[in-house]
């Protein structure tokens, strides 16, 4: 039983996910929807390879659709399409209207979710909403690119890692299609895993605001204590992959990948570089949340290769970032 109403379920993602396509070919999906992802440099090419589309606007479009095609409300319900009134279960009406969405693919490229960005710059809505949590789309699973990046990740050996889905799309067109989003949220043992089926190197590409670079922190070190190698890139202040690599262009946006990817020593010291140059204390602080990062390494050879790395980058004995480093991982025992 629990199999079917599984099957049932892709099924109805499917159909929303046809839906929404065929919507972009419609004259006000058109004129909105397509003119949308036109002005954001979308080409046709990459609207089908991610499935890209339009909820109109109105409040059951999707559900008069889905139902005249056959299925029923409870499926609808529990595939996050339609929601209850609040007040008045019985009046059900369409989760994504007025819309641009973004389709969020399993592994084996089933759709599973959306994501959907809102058109205008009203401030009083989300700018996007996401499908919930359904018996087939478990979020701390899922990365937003991965069917369409799985064999780029094997074939690099490495994997980026953006916060959104525009970044994604936005780097296949510069050419670089070993890419996943994390769709704004804290990373996840279940992601991190994902990632390590594929490669066990990941570069993180989070936005250049102060919420990207905690987001960068707070996701090396998740990803140094699963095991991966991890670097970092950072780019100029409000700059976003996408928004970046369409200022520059793909080849200055490749060189710019090349040049400024670092280990995550050398992505923290370049953070706080200006500050401790001046600021004995400061180094300090740096030091230390260096060494908390090693201490994050579960391979006791990776972990002494880093802290001789980071003894000659911040020009301080070995032996005392081994005596810091171990106090450290005395506490996390
Ligand atoms: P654009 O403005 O379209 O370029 O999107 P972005 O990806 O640059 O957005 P941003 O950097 O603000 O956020 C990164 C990711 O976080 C998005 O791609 C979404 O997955 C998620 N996100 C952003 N805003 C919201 C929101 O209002 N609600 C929810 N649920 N997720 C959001
Ligand atoms: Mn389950
Ligand atoms: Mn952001
Ligand atoms: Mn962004
Ligand atoms: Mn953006």
């Amino acid at each position: 039983l629990e199999q079917s109403e599984r099957e049932s379920l892709f099924i109805a993602l499917n159909f929303a996910k046809d839906f929404f396509v065929k919507n972009l070919d419609t004259p006000e999906g058109r004129s909105i929807g397509l003119s949308y992802f036109k002005e954001r440099g979308f080409t046709p090419q990459i609207i089908q390879k991610f499935d890209l589309g339009y909820a109109l606007d109105g409040w059951d479009h999707l559900m008069k659709a889905a139902k005249s095609a056959g299925f029923q409300e409870e499926i609808l319900l529990k595939a996050g399409l339609i929601l209850q009134k609040e007040g008045d279960p019985t009046r059900l009406y369409d989760r994504f209207r007025n819309r641009v969405t973004f389709t969020i693919h399993n592994i084996s490229g089933k759709p599973i979710g959306f994501g959907a960005r809102i058109l205008t710059k009203d401030k009083n809505q989300p700018k996007y909403i996401n499908s919930p949590e359904t018996p087939i789309y478990h979020k701390s699973d899922v990365l937003y690119g991965m069917f369409q990046a799985k064999k780029a990740i094997r074939d690099q050996d490495n994997c980026y890692l953006v916060e959104g889905y525009t970044d994604v799309i936005s780097m296949h067109l510069s050419g670089i299609e070993n890419v996943v989003a994390s769709s704004g949220t804290s990373l996840t043992d279940g992601q991190i895993k994902l990632i390590k089926r594929f490669t066990n190197q990941v570069t993180v590409l989070y936005d250049g605001d102060n919420a990207g670079i905690k987001a960068s922190l707070r996701g090396i070190d998740l990803l140094l204590e699963g095991g991966l190698n991890v670097k970092a890139v950072v780019f100029p202040d409000g700059e976003d992959p996408d928004s970046f690599s369409r200022k520059v262009g793909s080849q200055a946006f490749h060189d710019y990948l090349q040049a400024n990817s670092r280990d995550f020593i050398g992505f923290k010291i370049g953070l706080y570089k200006e500050e401790f140059a001046k600021d004995p204390i400061r180094k300090a602080e740096v030091i230390r949340e260096v060494v908390q990062s090693i201490g994050k390494i579960p391979d006791p050879i990776i972990r002494s290769v880093y802290t001789k790395e980071a003894s000659s980058l911040l020009e301080i004995e070995e032996g005392i970032l081994l005596s810091e480093l171990n106090k450290s991982l005395i506490k996390t025992q």
